[in-house]
Formats: C-alpha cells, sequence, structure tokens
C-alpha cells in the first residue's frame, strides 16, 4: 500500500507542478471514510461547492467518500506524501501518527454539550492544538462536528457488568482502548471501513458510534441493541498538506480560507439534526431496541469509567486535560 501510496504521490506532485489555469485546475483530492449523507460527508459537499464558486472554477475539489481510496490509518499517510490533498480524520485518529494530543476528546463524558466543544474548538486551546499537526506536514484548518455516541451490541447494554467480556471496536485511541477496559470489555482497533462485517461476522460484539454513522453503516442492521450513553464525542479535524496550501497563491489560498469557514458553519449547524433524523431511522428500521438509561444507570456508566481519567493522564497530558475541563466546564475528575 505504502507502494501504491508513493506513486499516486509522485503524479499528483507532477500535476501540480504547473500554474493553474482554466484548463488544468488546482485539483484537491478529500479522501474520507464514511457516507455521503453523514455530518462530514455534507460539510465536504459544501465545501466543494464553495471552493469551487469562490476560485471561479480555479480549484477543483474531488471527494472520495466511504473510504474508496483510503482506510483510516492510510489516509493521513497519504497526506502527509501528498497523494492526497485534504481529510477530516476524527479527533481519535491522531495517535498514530504521534499527536496523541487529540485523544482528549475522546475522554468520556468530558463534553457536556456542543456549546462546552465550542469554547475549546472555537477558543486559544482549538488553535494550539492545531498548531501540534504543522510539523506532520499538515495543516488543521477546521474543526467539524458529527456528534455523540451511543453503545450498540448483541446484547443489551444497562450497566457497566454487561460489557464485561464482550469485544468492542474501537477508533485508533489509546483513550477509548481504556475506556472499554474500565468496563471489562475487550477493545479492538480496526478501521471503519471493517466495522459492519466485523459486526455481522461475530469477529466483534459492539461497537461505539454516532446515530448517523451507525446508520449509514447499516450497522444496525446487526446489532440488537442501542443504549443511548451519549457516553463520548465524534468530531473532525480538518487537515491540509502543509507544502500544497503553503504552496497555493494566496488568492487562492483566502478564498478557500473563506469556503472553510462557510462550509464549517453549514456543517456545524446542521450535524445535531443529521444524528436525530439517522436515530429516527434506526427506530423505524424496526431491527434494533433503543434503550435509554436512568439517572442511576447513568451514574454507574460515569462511575465505571472514571479511573479512565488518571489511567491516559501521562499519555494525553494532565495539564491538557485539566485546560480542556476548565474551559467546557465539563466533568472533573
Ligand atoms: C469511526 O471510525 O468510527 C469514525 O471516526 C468514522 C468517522 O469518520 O466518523
Amino acid at each position: 500500500m505504502r507502494k501504491l501510496i508513493l506513486a499516486a504521490a509522485s503524479v499528483v506532485a507532477l500535476a501540480l507542478a504547473g500554474p493553474a489555469s482554466a484548463d488544468s485546475p488546482i485539483i484537491i483530492k478529500f479522501s474520507h471514510v464514511v457516507a455521503s449523507n453523514t455530518p462530514k460527508g455534507a460539510a465536504a459537499e459544501k465545501f466543494k461547492e464553495l471552493a469551487e464558486k469562490y476560485t471561479d472554477g480555479k480549484v477543483k475539489v474531488e471527494i472520495y467518500p466511504n473510504s474508496t481510496l483510503y482506510k483510516d490509518k492510510e489516509e493521513l499517510e497519504a497526506l502527509q506524501l501528498g497523494a492526497v490533498q485534504m481529510l477530516a480524520p476524527s479527533n481519535s485518529k491522531f495517535g498514530p501518527i504521534g499527536v496523541r494530543e487529540f485523544e482528549v476528546f475522546d475522554l468520556p463524558y468530558i463534553l457536556p454539550d456542543l456549546t462546552a466543544l465550542r469554547k475549546v474548538t472555537d477558543g486559544p486551546l482549538g488553535a494550539k492544538l492545531l498548531k501540534l499537526l504543522e510539523p506532520k506536514g499538515m495543516i488543521g484548518l477546521a474543526y467539524w462536528d458529527n456528534g455523540f455516541k451511543e453503545m450498540t451490541a448483541n446484547k443489551k447494554l444497562i450497566a457497566p457488568a454487561d460489557y464485561k467480556g464482550l469485544k468492542f471496536r474501537v477508533q485508533s485511541s489509546k483513550v477509548l482502548e481504556a475506556q472499554f477496559r474500565a468496563l471489562g470489555a475487550i477493545p479492538q482497533v480496526m478501521a471503519f471501513s471493517e466495522v459492519y462485517q466485523a459486526l455481522q461476522t461475530g469477529v466483534v460484539d459492539g461497537q461505539e458510534n454516532t446515530a448517523s454513522n451507525i446508520y449509514t453503516q447499516k450497522m444496525h442492521e446487526v446489532q440488537k441493541y442501542l443504549t443511548m450513553t451519549n457516553h463520548g464525542y465524534i468530531g473532525y479535524v480538518v487537515v491540509v498538506n502543509k507544502k500544497f496550501w503553503d504552496g497555493l497563491p494566496a488568492d487562492i489560498r483566502g478564498q478557500l480560507e473563506k469556503a472553510m469557514k462557510e462550509a464549517t458553519a453549514f456543517g456545524n449547524g446542521q450535524s445535531a439534526k443529521e444524528n436525530e433524523e439517522a436515530l429516527e431511522a434506526i427506530k423505524k428500521a424496526g431491527k434494533t431496541e433503543i434503550d435509554t438509561l436512568t439517572p442511576a444507570q447513568d451514574a454507574a456508566m460515569r462511575k465505571a469509567m472514571e479511573p479512565v481519567y488518571k489511567e491516559v493522564a501521562g499519555r494525553v497530558g494532565q495539564p491538557l486535560i485539566d485546560e480542556f475541563v476548565k474551559e467546557t466546564g465539563g466533568v472533573t475528575h
């Protein structure tokens, strides 16, 4: 795969060698792993529409959704090598390239709601986190929402004890691994594109995700139970290859920044609604029992996951966790 990525990178480098003209627009390949009818898919489409409009066709954005080009880990390597120019991986996926700090977003119950999230992403802490990406050859342009995660399995999940011994697929985040271990479950890191089949064949018993991801990947068809835990958040960092971005004519970069700003406002303005609609669609499909927790059951889940904060403090950084919690007014441990 690395060879393939390299070959693609050199083709792209050649294509970018000449100046942009009406005949040879600048191409932005935007790769992502989810369906087009999700919060990320819709925001990417909006960015394409606005970027092409504001640059008067000098930039063409090619979107490759649903892991058609690369899976999770490969897409980050491809971006670093210049085989694609833009991605929006979830916060949970930057650990493998050496930026562990984004895993702070994965801490259970750290975000009480989206208003608290915005305090981080729109403030100095969000900007500081984006800066960490530059030494990795990428620039963070924006934070895009998906939403809050629910738990699914073929077993009813109400109490922490229900998780014991079950295998759960996780994104590539050590915080998420620790979270499932705290519940007595067995975490297994897996690419998003492989989750449906792993659930169907019983390679894993369950997973955590937003309603829009569950519905568009048809996970509900192979999961009998969904519990509305809202225990964590999935959001994205839109990243662009640094060399590519720095090499753009300043006027074009400005137009793309404007397009990104507006696409972000658009996407983040409708992500919650998209997840609500997906949840309704899951209910309507009638294959999955949807459970909600009583306040006491919710408290038991929070308590069971509390040790995660201490366990990952060394990895994510206690000062960062403290700063995050201070910004959000969220849970303190
Ligand atoms: C996942 O891997 O479960 C999600 O990060 C996929 C995505 O991009 O929303």
